[in-house]
């Protein structure tokens, strides 16, 4: 792991699966950079990589949920993180709620915000697409899952 690795490790971050919805496809993806950016309006941020089906499908459909994962939900983690939907539904056999977006909802997770993109940053490699918050919940008895290297990786 090189110098600069080692130093973006002490960043600490939670671990999230952004949904989206384009037409009749839904998909997830594991993120971990995710942030909060503004009060009002109430805005977080994503950063996803160019390579990403789900980027393609976020920029089209201007809509995406964050689902925050639950401690006990690093299998869910794995399973948006590892694979591309662009080839495989990985919905597939999972239940799911809509809100006001059309973003999927999971199940059992510490919450979700349901958000609208408002704008987009070009950042590298990635872009960090900016969500205004149109709905949210959490849910108190789930604490949040902190992302370490060592459980993914
Ligand atoms: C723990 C973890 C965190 C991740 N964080 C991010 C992230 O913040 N941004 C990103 O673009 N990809 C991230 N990924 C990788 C994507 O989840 C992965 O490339 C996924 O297969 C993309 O799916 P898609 O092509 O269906 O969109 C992460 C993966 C894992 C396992």
């Amino acid at each position: 792991m090189s110098g600069f690795e080692k130093a973006f490790g002490k960043i600490l971050n939670g671990v999230f699966v952004i949904t989206t919805k384009k037409g009749d496809r839904v998909n997830g993806m594991t993120a971990a950079w995710v942030s909060r950016a503004s009060f009002k309006p109430p805005l977080l941020t994503v950063s996803i990589g160019k390579t990403r089906y789900s980027h393609e499908l976020i920029k089209d459909s201007g809509v995406f949920a964050v689902n925050v994962l639950s401690d006990k939900q690093i299998a869910e983690g794995k399973h948006f993180g590892f694979k591309s939907g662009r080839k495989t539904d990985k919905f597939e056999g999972i239940e799911y709620e809509t809100h006001k977006t059309g973003s999927p909802i999971l199940p059992d997770t510490a919450g979700y915000f349901d958000c609208r993109v408002v704008n987009t940053c070009d950042a590298g490699d990635h872009t960090i697409f900016i969500g205004e918050v149109v709905d949210a919940e959490v849910y108190e008895d789930n604490h949040p899952l902190l992302h370490r290297h060592e459980d993914f990786f």
